[in-house]
């Protein structure tokens, strides 16, 4: 089984993280969407946790922010505005399942991203939201 995972965990690093699905790390899907973002925008300087924190807790075009569903705290158990379910913490520190599948991870963006800001989100904000996310990590530099 462990073997199976690093196994996987090489391949996706090698394709950089880039539309496969696999056992993955935050810090892969991470640099899959830096590459993005600087594809995007040849000034990119990388990603802000502080500008994720703000991303996350604002209402953009419709009535709920990410917080409204995943809770104000990302440690903390969310629940979905609109069916009450619970949600499981979206920070890795609470719930170590989270950004260890970019298919996954790209399924959700996209469609909270169409809930909350109209649109899809951003290599940018995609980042940037991951990096708050991740820095709420005990012993993270992030
Ligand atoms: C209407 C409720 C709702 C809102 C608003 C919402 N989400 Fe979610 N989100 C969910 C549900 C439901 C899931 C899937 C269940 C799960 O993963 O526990 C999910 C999963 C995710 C995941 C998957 C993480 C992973 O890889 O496991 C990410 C990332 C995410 N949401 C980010 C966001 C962001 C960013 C916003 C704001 C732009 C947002 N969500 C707004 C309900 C919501």
């Amino acid at each position: 089984m462990r073997t199976c995972l690093s196994a996987s965990w090489i391949v996706a690093s090698f394709a950089a993280g880039v539309g496969l699905a696999g056992a993955q790390t935050p810090d892969a899907i991470a640099a899959g969407y830096a590459d993005a973002a600087r594809a995007a925008a040849p000034g990119f300087t990388g990603f802000s946790a502080q500008r994720g924190q703000r991303f996350f807790q604002a209402v953009h075009s419709g009535e709920w922010s990410c917080a409204s569903c995943h809770s104000a705290n990302p440690l903390a158990q969310g629940r979905h505005a609109k069916t009450g379910k619970t949600i499981a913490p979206l920070a890795p520190a609470a719930n170590p399942e989270r950004f260890t599948n970019l298919a996954t991870t790209e399924k959700w963006f996209k469609r909270n991203c169409n809930d909350v800001v109209g649109r899809e989100c951003s290599a940018q904000e995609k980042g940037d939201v991951l990096a708050y996310l991740t820095q709420r990590a005990p012993g993270s530099t992030r």
